[in-house]
């Protein structure tokens, strides 16, 4: 599916490609496009007089007149074409005889862009300028760099793209932020942009970040939900089942913003294999349960950790299993406490082991 930023854009570059097809010699034609596709010079007589056994030839105007296709009545020349264009460029054998000598440029790569000429041999030369724009247009990235109760330091960044895009901070109803001045840098014809901003509280915390490339007429945004106080509580853990000599347990991080990094943990800190996150969210939060089977340790105590790198933030809950729970079903006599923080942990542990007794006992 096309987001509505890229229909706009297709209908833009679908209305200057029309507007090209009528080109008359001495005229400017402009040819949009986006890396990657194909892309067609126009070049065509109004006339519709047959070209197949005339001249006719393609050159880039910049930075030195480079050969991009020539054909000469019938044959169409790789000798002199320039390296960069090899393999990528063909015309259209049939449209000849209508006098059409457009030209496809294949997989289209941002130096392509600039100015091309076609020159048609008739009678007299016919000269076609027609002006090719290849657009990078990455999607802009964001991150949070840091966040309080009220206030949230944000970075958005859009690298290799080109032309030069405009880049701004938006607020969920389109309003632009104030911003610092942007930090841009280029490498050949691509920009990387920085544009970082500091936002309050407001009710609607929904942020965009929009870079526009008018030229191509292309706009593309990254959004995120900023939840002011979404530094991710204590996870919440409990024993989820017991099986013989093994105890399956379950992890629990509510409501946290940005997305945490859930792991359990053995007491040294070595990363226990666990099943696939289970991972929700809504208005920019995640709720995530993270569920390990652990096996008797000299300790017994595991850990859930919860890590959120962008705004360098670390919870943890700790569950101390009892030893008893890691004998076969038989040796379970008593429902023994079990350790986690929170009364409704060692409760709902208390239920489980009861009800895995009566189970298998
Ligand atoms: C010339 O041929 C190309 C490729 O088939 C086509 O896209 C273009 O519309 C043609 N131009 C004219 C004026 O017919
Ligand atoms: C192409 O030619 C036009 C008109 O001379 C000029 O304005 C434009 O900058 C040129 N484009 C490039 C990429 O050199
Ligand atoms: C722009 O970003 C790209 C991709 O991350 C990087 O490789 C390149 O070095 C950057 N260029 C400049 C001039 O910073
Ligand atoms: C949030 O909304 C409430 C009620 O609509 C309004 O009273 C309050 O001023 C708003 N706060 C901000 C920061 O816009
Ligand atoms: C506990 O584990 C056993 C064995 O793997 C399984 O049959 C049972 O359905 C599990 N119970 C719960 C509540 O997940």
């Amino acid at each position: 599916m096309l987001s509505a930023p890229e229909c706009l854009w297709l209908c833009l570059a679908a209305l200057i490609l029309s507007a090209s097809a009528e080109g008359e010699p001495g005229s400017r034609i402009k040819v949009v496009v986006l890396e990657g596709s194909d892309a067609v010079l126009p070049c065509s007589l109004s006339t519709k007089e047959k070209t197949e056994q005339k001249l006719f030839n393609w050159k880039k105007v910049d930075p030195n007149k480079q050969e991009v296709f020539r054909y000469d009545g019938g044959n169409h020349y790789n000798d002199g074409q320039d390296e960069h264009f090899r393999g990528r460029v063909s015309h259209f054998p049939l449209e000849l005889q209508s006098g059409n000598a457009s030209i496809i440029i294949k997989n289209t790569l941002v130096p392509d862009s600039g100015n091309y000429t076609c020159d048609l041999f008739l009678q007299k030369k016919q000269a076609f300028s027609i002006e090719l724009v290849v657009g990078a247009a990455p999607k802009p990235l964001i991150h949070v760099l840091k966040i309080t109760e009220d206030e949230a330091r944000l970075k958005c960044e859009v690298r290799g793209a080109f032309p030069k895009p405009k880049v701004e901070w938006r607020d969920g109803d389109g309003n632009i932020l104030p911003a610092e001045e942007p930090q841009v840098s280029h490498t050949g014809e691509r920009y990387n942009i920085t544009l970082l901003t500091t936002v309050t509280r407001t009710n609607s915390s929904l942020f965009h970040c929009v870079a526009t490339q008018e030229e191509i007429g292309h706009v593309t945004e990254d959004k995120l939900y900023v939840a002011f106080s979404g530094a991710a509580l204590k996870p919440f853990v409990g024993i989820l089942n017991i099986t013989e000599y093994r105890v399956q347990l379950r992890c629990e991080v509510r409501g946290a913003s940005p997305k945490p990094r859930v792991e359990w943990r053995d007491s040294h800190g070595n990363i226990l294999p666990a099943e696939q996150p289970q991972v929700s969210h809504r208005d920019g939060r995640y709720d995530i349960t993270l569920l390990t089977t652990v096996t008797r340790t000299n300790t017994n105590i595991f850990h859930c950790v919860a890590t959120q790198e962008e705004i360098s933030h670390v919870t943890e809950e700790e569950i101390h299993v009892p030893d008893q729970l890691f004998e076969s079903c038989d040796g379970v006599g008593v429902i023994v406490s079990v350790f986690a923080s929170g009364f409704s942990v060692t409760v709902f542990a208390s239920l489980l082991l009861f009800s895995a007794c009566i189970k298998c006992c």
